[in-house]
Protein backbone atom coordinates (compact mmCIF):
# COMPACT_ATOMS: atom_id res chain seq x y z
CA UNK A 1 0.00 0.00 0.00
CA UNK A 2 2.60 2.60 0.64
CA UNK A 3 4.48 1.66 -2.37
CA UNK A 4 1.55 1.95 -4.35
CA UNK A 5 1.03 5.35 -2.38
CA UNK A 6 4.86 6.19 -3.22
CA UNK A 7 4.28 5.45 -6.87
CA UNK A 8 0.95 7.73 -7.14
CA UNK A 9 2.55 10.90 -5.62
CA UNK A 10 6.00 10.15 -8.00
CA UNK A 11 3.70 10.30 -11.07
CA UNK A 12 1.52 12.63 -9.60
CA UNK A 13 4.76 15.00 -9.26
CA UNK A 14 6.00 13.95 -12.44
CA UNK A 15 2.92 15.06 -13.99
CA UNK A 16 2.87 18.26 -12.69
CA UNK A 17 6.21 19.17 -13.27
CA UNK A 18 6.45 18.20 -16.81
CA UNK A 19 3.71 20.56 -18.30
CA UNK A 20 4.67 22.37 -21.06
CA UNK A 21 3.33 25.43 -19.59
CA UNK A 22 4.91 26.89 -16.97
CA UNK A 23 2.83 28.19 -13.65
CA UNK A 24 4.67 31.18 -13.17
CA UNK A 25 3.87 32.62 -16.84
CA UNK A 26 0.34 31.44 -16.01
CA UNK A 27 0.39 33.77 -12.81
CA UNK A 28 1.93 36.71 -14.79
CA UNK A 29 -0.76 36.44 -17.45
CA UNK A 30 -4.03 35.39 -16.01
CA UNK A 31 -3.73 36.23 -12.27
CA UNK A 32 -0.84 39.03 -11.96
CA UNK A 33 -3.88 41.83 -12.48
CA UNK A 34 -5.15 41.19 -9.13
CA UNK A 35 -3.06 38.97 -6.99
CA UNK A 36 0.15 39.82 -5.75
CA UNK A 37 2.52 36.96 -5.83
CA UNK A 38 4.94 38.05 -2.50
CA UNK A 39 4.22 40.78 -0.13
CA UNK A 40 5.62 41.35 3.34
CA UNK A 41 4.26 40.16 6.29
CA UNK A 42 4.55 43.71 7.29
CA UNK A 43 2.41 44.63 4.80
CA UNK A 44 -0.05 41.74 4.97
CA UNK A 45 -0.45 43.22 8.64
CA UNK A 46 -0.63 46.56 7.27
CA UNK A 47 -3.72 45.90 4.67
CA UNK A 48 -5.56 43.65 7.21
CA UNK A 49 -5.72 46.12 10.22
CA UNK A 50 -6.66 48.87 7.15
CA UNK A 51 -9.34 46.33 6.20
CA UNK A 52 -10.57 45.66 10.06
CA UNK A 53 -10.75 49.54 10.45
CA UNK A 54 -13.19 49.61 7.41
CA UNK A 55 -10.74 51.09 5.03
CA UNK A 56 -10.95 50.20 1.04
CA UNK A 57 -7.83 47.69 0.98
CA UNK A 58 -4.96 49.11 -1.70
CA UNK A 59 -5.42 45.79 -3.79
CA UNK A 60 -8.09 44.17 -5.53
CA UNK A 61 -7.38 40.72 -4.52
CA UNK A 62 -6.08 38.26 -1.11
CA UNK A 63 -1.89 38.42 -2.02
CA UNK A 64 -1.53 34.59 -3.74
CA UNK A 65 1.37 33.56 -0.35
CA UNK A 66 -1.90 33.99 1.87
CA UNK A 67 -4.21 32.25 -0.59
CA UNK A 68 -1.63 29.27 -1.14
CA UNK A 69 -2.06 28.88 2.79
CA UNK A 70 -5.34 29.49 3.42
CA UNK A 71 -6.35 26.73 0.38
CA UNK A 72 -3.83 24.77 1.73
CA UNK A 73 -5.42 24.27 5.39
CA UNK A 74 -8.24 22.83 3.89
CA UNK A 75 -6.67 20.75 1.91
CA UNK A 76 -3.49 19.81 2.67
CA UNK A 77 -2.74 17.44 -0.34
CA UNK A 78 -1.58 18.74 -3.43
CA UNK A 79 -3.69 16.50 -5.82
CA UNK A 80 -7.09 18.09 -3.67
CA UNK A 81 -5.48 21.25 -4.21
CA UNK A 82 -4.99 21.21 -7.23
CA UNK A 83 -8.64 20.12 -7.72
CA UNK A 84 -9.98 22.71 -5.62
CA UNK A 85 -8.20 25.70 -7.31
CA UNK A 86 -8.96 24.55 -10.85
CA UNK A 87 -12.34 24.30 -9.88
CA UNK A 88 -12.66 27.27 -8.23
CA UNK A 89 -10.70 29.70 -10.83
CA UNK A 90 -13.20 28.13 -13.50
CA UNK A 91 -16.75 28.33 -11.21
CA UNK A 92 -16.03 30.78 -8.46
CA UNK A 93 -19.04 30.99 -5.81
CA UNK A 94 -19.29 33.09 -1.92
CA UNK A 95 -20.11 28.95 -1.06
CA UNK A 96 -17.50 27.53 -2.56
CA UNK A 97 -14.76 30.17 -1.33
CA UNK A 98 -12.39 28.85 1.63
CA UNK A 99 -11.42 32.92 2.01
CA UNK A 100 -12.39 34.42 4.92
CA UNK A 101 -15.80 36.06 4.65
CA UNK A 102 -14.74 39.41 5.13
CA UNK A 103 -11.97 39.48 2.46
CA UNK A 104 -15.15 37.89 0.08
CA UNK A 105 -17.20 40.86 1.44
CA UNK A 106 -14.38 43.12 0.92
CA UNK A 107 -13.05 42.28 -2.91
CA UNK A 108 -16.20 40.24 -4.06
CA UNK A 109 -16.44 36.96 -5.84
CA UNK A 110 -13.53 36.12 -7.82
CA UNK A 111 -14.42 36.35 -11.99
CA UNK A 112 -14.40 32.97 -13.65
CA UNK A 113 -10.82 33.79 -15.38
CA UNK A 114 -10.40 30.20 -15.81
CA UNK A 115 -13.05 30.06 -18.53
CA UNK A 116 -10.36 31.67 -21.20
CA UNK A 117 -7.68 29.28 -20.23
CA UNK A 118 -6.96 25.96 -21.07
CA UNK A 119 -7.31 23.09 -19.03
CA UNK A 120 -3.26 22.78 -18.65
CA UNK A 121 -2.91 26.28 -17.88
CA UNK A 122 -5.35 26.23 -15.12
CA UNK A 123 -3.50 22.78 -14.02
CA UNK A 124 0.35 24.13 -14.42
CA UNK A 125 -0.78 27.18 -11.93
CA UNK A 126 -2.55 25.71 -9.34
CA UNK A 127 0.28 23.14 -8.89
CA UNK A 128 2.58 26.56 -8.95
CA UNK A 129 0.35 28.12 -6.45
CA UNK A 130 0.97 25.05 -4.04
CA UNK A 131 4.88 24.59 -4.76
CA UNK A 132 5.71 28.12 -4.86
CA UNK A 133 4.80 29.01 -1.39
CA UNK A 134 5.90 27.42 2.31
CA UNK A 135 3.84 29.11 4.58
CA UNK A 136 1.40 27.84 6.93
CA UNK A 137 -2.00 30.12 7.37
CA UNK A 138 -1.12 30.11 10.65
CA UNK A 139 1.75 32.20 10.30
CA UNK A 140 -0.51 34.91 8.84
CA UNK A 141 -2.24 37.35 11.18
CA UNK A 142 -5.36 36.44 10.08
CA UNK A 143 -4.58 32.81 10.84
CA UNK A 144 -3.17 33.62 14.11
CA UNK A 145 -7.33 34.83 15.25
CA UNK A 146 -8.67 31.62 15.95
CA UNK A 147 -12.09 33.30 16.11
CA UNK A 148 -11.90 34.25 12.65
CA UNK A 149 -11.62 30.72 11.41
CA UNK A 150 -15.00 29.94 8.85
CA UNK A 151 -15.89 27.11 11.09
CA UNK A 152 -16.54 29.81 14.34
CA UNK A 153 -17.13 32.76 12.57
CA UNK A 154 -19.90 35.37 12.79
CA UNK A 155 -21.35 36.01 9.21
CA UNK A 156 -22.91 39.97 9.09
CA UNK A 157 -25.38 40.18 6.48
CA UNK A 158 -23.89 41.24 3.32
CA UNK A 159 -21.23 38.37 4.11
CA UNK A 160 -23.18 36.37 1.39
CA UNK A 161 -21.62 33.20 2.91
CA UNK A 162 -23.54 29.82 3.72
CA UNK A 163 -22.73 30.39 7.50
CA UNK A 164 -25.45 33.02 7.10
CA UNK A 165 -27.97 30.79 7.08
CA UNK A 166 -26.88 28.37 9.44
CA UNK A 167 -26.22 30.84 11.95
CA UNK A 168 -29.62 32.59 11.51
C1 LIG B 1 -10.10 40.33 -11.68
C2 LIG B 1 -9.33 40.01 -10.49
C3 LIG B 1 -8.84 38.57 -10.32
C4 LIG B 1 -8.07 37.82 -11.18
C5 LIG B 1 -7.55 38.23 -12.55
C6 LIG B 1 -7.81 36.56 -10.50
N1 LIG B 1 -8.42 36.55 -9.27
FE1 LIG B 1 -8.33 35.04 -7.89
N2 LIG B 1 -9.47 36.14 -6.60
C7 LIG B 1 -9.95 37.41 -6.86
C8 LIG B 1 -10.70 37.87 -5.71
C9 LIG B 1 -11.40 39.22 -5.60
C10 LIG B 1 -10.65 36.83 -4.74
C11 LIG B 1 -11.27 36.83 -3.33
C12 LIG B 1 -12.71 36.43 -3.34
C13 LIG B 1 -12.92 34.98 -3.67
O1 LIG B 1 -12.37 34.10 -2.96
O2 LIG B 1 -13.64 34.71 -4.64
C14 LIG B 1 -9.88 35.75 -5.36
C15 LIG B 1 -9.61 34.55 -4.74
C16 LIG B 1 -8.89 33.52 -5.29
C17 LIG B 1 -8.68 32.24 -4.66
C18 LIG B 1 -9.21 31.83 -3.29
C19 LIG B 1 -10.58 31.22 -3.47
C20 LIG B 1 -11.30 30.94 -2.19
O3 LIG B 1 -11.37 29.79 -1.78
O4 LIG B 1 -11.85 31.88 -1.60
C21 LIG B 1 -7.90 31.50 -5.52
C22 LIG B 1 -7.41 30.09 -5.31
C23 LIG B 1 -7.64 32.33 -6.66
N3 LIG B 1 -8.25 33.56 -6.50
C24 LIG B 1 -6.86 31.95 -7.74
C25 LIG B 1 -6.66 32.73 -8.87
C26 LIG B 1 -5.83 32.31 -9.99
C27 LIG B 1 -5.06 31.00 -10.05
C28 LIG B 1 -5.89 33.31 -10.92
C29 LIG B 1 -5.24 33.36 -12.28
C30 LIG B 1 -5.47 32.20 -13.11
C31 LIG B 1 -6.74 34.36 -10.37
N4 LIG B 1 -7.18 33.97 -9.14
C32 LIG B 1 -7.05 35.54 -11.04
C33 LIG B 1 -9.74 38.16 -8.00
C34 LIG B 1 -9.04 37.77 -9.11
Amino acid sequence: MKTLKALFVGVLAFATSSFAVDGFEVYKKYCSSCHLSEITMEKMKEIESMVKAGKKPPIKAPPFPEVSARIKYFYPKKEDFVKFVVDYITNPSAEKAKCLPMALKKFGVMPPIGKNMTEEEKLAVASWLYDNYNKKWEEFPMGKMKMMDMKMHHCDKNCGCKHKQREE
